[in-house]
């Protein structure tokens, strides 16, 4: 329970005219197309909060509106008593069932507002796309490392993408570091207190992740719609229309505004995603053990066609054997913008619903990457290089790459890659001392991604002044470093295949086969086949062999 949340305006209702016409999902969408692909968005445990783009409704303790001009009541909550017994019933479990997590600790048991509410937003930006059981270990780190916000201002972005790396999705870090540096420099130090100014004031904060924190850390009566939470609401009001349209969005929000609890609003958005991660799951979710399924239209459908289809079967018909009556149906038929376009799946049960949209296929691009290896004082360095300050991936440092051009030969793109690495290096790499490794696949939110790696090393350190954003990094710093997990699969490869003195390791089954495997793709797009007798040579400074 939440029980530090007494603030001056708990239990007001927070959510104004501006903030419903408020269209945070661009906003959104786009920093969930930016990073790499993290743990499944519909995942048990993670939540990634749905963009909105339409109005919510008025988050009334017992009140619930009709979510679209064209649907009933049939997929909201009208009767007042019922949305009583269902906060109820749904905190009462999540008083026995929750999860001691970090930030519900700082939630519950911090005292400065400020330091409550930094802690909140932390956790929440964390949490999108990101499974629960990884964010825990990041988030202790971090709140070590940056208690306050001010502390977190204080920092370089270099060490918040260091802190980051590995988590996906790089932007959220960037744009907390923004963030506190504007609390800092703007707001006097003191965080955002109502929806509306953490919306406003925070980068990156979207209409999800400004309830979130004004529900959990300040008590304020807003609902929340997340992954799991818009799994929750469309089982339990049989919203079966595309999720993310804009009819079923507006449904959502209007739904959990009805829903929240005006007396513990921030436990209730937690209970709601606990129900969502950990029973009412994606797949195989656990009816039996969900403390709503009272309320669950889709249980109740799934009732009484089991209940029909055991009646057919012992030859009976117009009989309710338990006394389950015939469900209740919309009453606005094929015109309701928020039933289902495909009829009824019994073989899916309350799975039937959400609905899904159709989701575009990840485009594939193939990258040519080299781990350039040299000798260092105590043991060898890798060469790195960092990306750019906007994009994908931003600031994170990289082995040298080259995104694979149509209609460009392997073997002008490699030469390509080398001219890349000769002038940031200030020093002649020629492509011929560059040695086929093998090929790692990592796939992003949005990218389909194969890197083709290559492996050369130099035999002494190069003789020009390395250019800015390059680097030469022992592998114990490069542990260390703000680096993808692309990259750390990439490493991964390099080291399976590479022995610690730099020569390739002995055949076995396991890496003859990820060679073969590359050379059989190279050989497909038209790429030499590399004995593996030449898979390693030394590279010679200067003018390479
Ligand atoms: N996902 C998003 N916010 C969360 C929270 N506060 N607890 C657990 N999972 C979450």
């Amino acid at each position: 329970m939440s029980r530090l949340r007494s603030t001056s305006i708990k239990g007001k209702k927070l959510l104004s005219g501006a903030e419903e016409t408020k269209k945070p999902s661009r906003k959104r969408l786009k920093t969930a197309a930016e990073g790499d692909k993290a743990p499944k968005a519909s995942s048990s445990s993670s939540s990634s909060a749905s963009s909105s783009s339409s109005s919510s409704s008025s988050a009334s303790s017992s009140s619930s509106s009709s979510s679209s001009s064209s649907s009933s009541s049939y997929h909201s909550f009208s009767d007042p008593a019922e949305t009583v017994q269902l906060r109820r019933e749904l905190l009462s479990w999540y008083d026995s069932e929750k999860r001691e997590l970090p930030w519900r600790t700082l939630a519950e048991t911090e005292p400065d507002v400020n330091i409550r509410t930094y802690a909140v937003w932390v956790s929440e930006v964390m949490l999108q796309q990101t499974q629960v059981s990884t964010v825990t270990d990041y988030y202790n780190r971090w709140m070590k490392k940056w208690p306050t916000v001010q502390d977190l201002a204080a920092a370089t972005l270099q060490e918040v993408n260091q802190m980051w790396a590995g988590l996906g999705y790089y932007s959220r870090g960037r744009r907390l570091h923004e963030g506190a540096q504007k609390v800092v420099s703007e707001l006097k130090g003191k965080m955002p207190q109502t929806v509306d100014d953490l919306l406003k004031q925070l980068p990156g904060v979207g209409r999800y992740t400004a309830a979130a924190v004004a529900s959990i850390a300040l008590g304020q009566v807003a609902g929340v719609v997340d992954g799991n939470v818009t799994r929750v609401l469309c089982r339990l009001r049989a919203i079966g229309a595309d999720s993310t349209s804009p009819a079923a969005t507006q449904a959502l929000w209007s739904l959990a505004n009805s829903l929240v609890d005006p007396e513990r609003p921030g436990d209730f958005n937690q209970a709601m995603m606990e129900l969502g991660a950990r029973v009412c799951t994606p797949k195989g979710p656990a009816c039996s053990r969900c403390p709503v399924r009272s309320h669950c239209r889709s249980y109740q459908k799934v009732q009484v066609k089991q209940e029909r289809n055991a009646e057919q079967l012992l030859g009976r018909t117009g009989r309710s054997v338990s006394g389950v009556l015939d469900v209740e149906d919309c009453m606005h038929g094929g015109a309701c913008r928020l039933c289902p376009l495909e009829p009824w799946d019994e073989g899916l049960g309350v799975q039937n619903f959400p609905r899904k949209p159709v989701k575009k296929a990840p485009r594939a691009e193939r990258t040519l990457t080299c781990v350039l290896v040299r000798p260092g004082e105590q043991e060898d360095e890798f060469l790195l290089l960092q990306r750019p300050n906007k994009g994908l991936l931003a600031g994170l440092w990289e082995f040298p790459s080259l995104l694979l051009q149509d209609g460009h030969s392997d073997a002008d793109q490699k030469r390509a890659l080398c001219l890349h690495i000769s002038r940031r290096l200030n020093t002649d790499v020629s492509d011929g001392v560059l040695r086929l490794v093998g090929e790692v696949v990592h796939v992003f939110s949005h990218i389909h991604q194969t890197y083709v790696v290559y492996a050369a090393r130099l035999s002494q350190s190069g003789a020009g002044a390395p250019a800015e954003n390059t680097r030469w990094l022992s592998r114990s710093a490069l542990q260390d470093a703000a680096v993808s997990t692309g990259l750390k699969k990439i490493l991964k490869l390099y080291e399976s295949q590479v022995g610690l003195d730099g020569s390739p390791k002995e055949k076995t089954q396991k890496n003859s086969r990820s060679i073969k495997r590359t050379e059989k793709s190279s050989r497909a797009g038209g790429g030499r086949q590399l004995p593996l007798s030449s898979f390693f040579t030394t590279l010679k400074e200067g003018k390479g062999s």
